[in-house]
């Protein structure tokens, strides 16, 4: 009989982050503090330019070495635009080696049940609540919440402290910024922009930017 006391080997998957702005850098620091158990060799960033390595001491590696990259690689995008984080993840999906885990703050409640497809970036202290359903690609940061029975579309982007009431529906490519809130029950349609702090009282047309509190349509 095998020893029981032979530790399993470890298995460690190489990651990346795309974007090495705020947000990667950001997601960089979860990483790190979600990696005591060595489960990432955490490779460093992939960027479009923008930013020469190293950051963070970490290098960052040019978008086309990530779509040649040799070796299965697991990406993070961690940049804020829902039109960026759908074309990257487009992109890189042309590597086969490419994969786009959900990435979870430990710190964030996702609700028992709620399914988290790929490429979607929860930060910390989020609450996915009861019978939800998480777009591909969604970005939720810091200190979000979403209810019940809600449902973010693919590569929408909710900025901190957005509070999405219960039984919403938010569309394609939505970018909610900072302290946003939607009231239960609306429909927010693909590709709108929600201000800073606007409050959402009633539903919004697909690319429809919304400002204030209660918001009103000046876009
Ligand atoms: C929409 C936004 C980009 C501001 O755009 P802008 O067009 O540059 O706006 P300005 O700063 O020129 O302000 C225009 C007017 O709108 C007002 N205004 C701007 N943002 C506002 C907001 N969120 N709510 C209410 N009024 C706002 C300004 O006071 C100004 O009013 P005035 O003309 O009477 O002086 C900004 O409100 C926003 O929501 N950004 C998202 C940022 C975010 O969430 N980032 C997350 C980082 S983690």
């Amino acid at each position: 009989m095998a020893d029981k006391k032979v530790a399993k080997a470890a298995k460690t998957a190489k990651i990346v982050v795309c974007g090495a702005g705020g947000a990667g850098r950001e997601t960089m620091d979860m990483l790190e503090s979600m990696n005591a158990d060595s489960r990432w060799d955490i490779v460093g960033f992939a960027d479009a330019g923008a930013f020469e390595g190293p950051v963070r001491g970490y290098p960052v590696m040019s978008e086309d070495d990530l779509l040649c990259y040799p070796d299965p690689i697991e990406a993070v995008i961690s940049v804020g635009l829902p039109a960026s984080r759908e074309k990257i993840f487009q992109k890189f999906s042309k590597n086969p080696n490419v994969s786009f885990p959900a990435i979870v703050h430990p710190t964030s409640i996702v609700a028992g049940g709620v399914c988290l497809p790929e490429a979607v970036l929860i930060g910390a202290f989020c609450t996915v609540s009861t019978d939800a359903i998480i777009g591909r690609g969604v970005f939720l940061n810091g200190h979000c919440i979403i209810g019940h029975d809600s449902k973010i579309g693919d590569f929408s982007a909710l900025m901190a402290f957005s509070f999405i009431a219960g039984n919403v529906i938010i569309g394609k490519g939505v970018s909610a910024g900072a302290s946003s809130t939607v009231v239960q029950g609306l429909a927010v349609g693909d590709e709108a922009f929600l201000c800073v702090g606007s409050v959402i009282v009633r539903d919004v047309g697909k690319g429809a930017k919304m400002m204030g509190n209660p918001a009103r349509m000046i876009g």
